[in-house]
């Protein structure tokens, strides 16, 4: 992947500073954007990937460059600043309710449904785009989520590596979830390499892969990390089921659909090991952070509905919502 253009004063400074040596100072970073500015958004994602796949032409060595993580960590503080005005800090639970919690948050309406639209209004160019939003997170599935496995022990560990050990196929390429989803991105004519369409897709939809991200390399976060690897899995099997509904719809074959196909039934039971041996395990072994599990979840359900809001809004308005204009047809 290639760094992408800049989109404010925070990426031009980062990438600037990226396509040269490590070692370069960085100003303070007064970061000011919210969950949705582009440059804010960009700037940290593009700061978090240094530790995942990188960029082709940025030096491998600034991923601990001390200068780099000053200024990530300013960035930080103002996501996190932003996540917490946006998410009121859940009240203390006991730990034995923390299941029933998750339940009852995800249940909760989340705002509008792009699941329910894709199964029965989109049409194809409007199926791509959600394709090229989701390509960001999904070609690189459950990575973020894997930066928990060494933060715990026991049950939770054991049952976070059962549902990660599915997101990657069981040890079968073919099988990794992040290939079938090259699969659907194949069948509907786009790009399928990992970054492809960084550039496109606007900072509400970044966001989504910060948040993980952002609770996967703090320790501290941890509680947090599995509520949002909670919400994904007790929200998804329904609205994959919508999203495969509505690619045969389309006309899509099954290696395009397989990805939700295996999303509707490997998720049903991720649902149950997250929520009851995952998170209740975790909130027994430390009830201090049952809450911070609840925060996790409520900010995974948070920045979702807003980029659905975005979505949905522009959709309903016949326009795009990537950045520029519609991926062609
Ligand atoms: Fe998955
Ligand atoms: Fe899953």
């Amino acid at each position: 992947m290639r760094l992408p253009p800049a989109r404010g004063l925070i990426t031009s400074l980062l990438f600037d500073r990226l396509a040269g040596p490590p070692g370069a100072p960085f100003p303070d970073a007064r970061a000011t954007g919210g969950l949705d500015d582009d440059d804010l958004q960009l700037a940290l994602f593009a700061c978090y990937e240094l530790h995942y796949q990188g960029f082709d032409e940025v030096d491998d060595r600034w991923e601990w460059d001390p200068g780099l993580l000053g200024f990530r960590a300013g960035l930080e503080r103002r996501f996190e600043e932003a996540l917490r005005a946006a998410v009121p800090g859940p009240a203390p639970v006991p730990p034995r309710e923390v299941r029933q919690a998750l339940t009852a948050l995800t249940s909760s309406d989340g705002g509008p449904s792009v699941a329910a639209f894709l199964q029965r209004d989109a049409d194809l160019p409007t199926f791509r785009e959600f394709v090229v939003h989701r390509s960001i997170y999904h070609l690189k599935e459950a990575d973020p989520h894997t930066w928990g496995i060494p933060r715990l022990s026991g049950g939770p560990k054991a049952a976070l590596v059962e549902i990660q050990a599915d997101e990657y196929g069981g040890g079968r390429r073919e099988r990794m979830h992040a290939e079938l989803f090259r699969a659907t991105l194949r069948g509907l004519g786009l790009d399928d390499s990992y970054g492809a369409y960084l550039h496109r897709v606007p900072g509400v939809t970044l966001a989504l892969s910060n948040v993980m991200s952002l609770f996967g390399l703090h320790r501290r976060l941890r509680g947090a990390l599995l509520g949002h690897l909670a919400a994904i899995e007790m929200t998804s099997s329904p609205a994959s089921r919508r999203c495969a509904t509505g690619l045969r719809r389309l006309g899509a074959g099954q290696e395009t659909a397989r990805f939700y196909d295996e999303h509707v039934q490997a998720d049903a039971v991720h649902e149950q090991i997250a929520a009851h041996d995952m998170c209740g395990g975790f909130a027994d072994a430390h009830p201090e952070l049952a809450g911070d599990i609840l925060y996790g979840a409520a900010c995974a359900l948070e920045l979702e509905r807003r980029w659905a809001e975005h979505v949905m809004g522009r959709w309903r308005r016949g326009a795009g919502s990537l950045l520029d204009e519609r991926v062609p047809a």
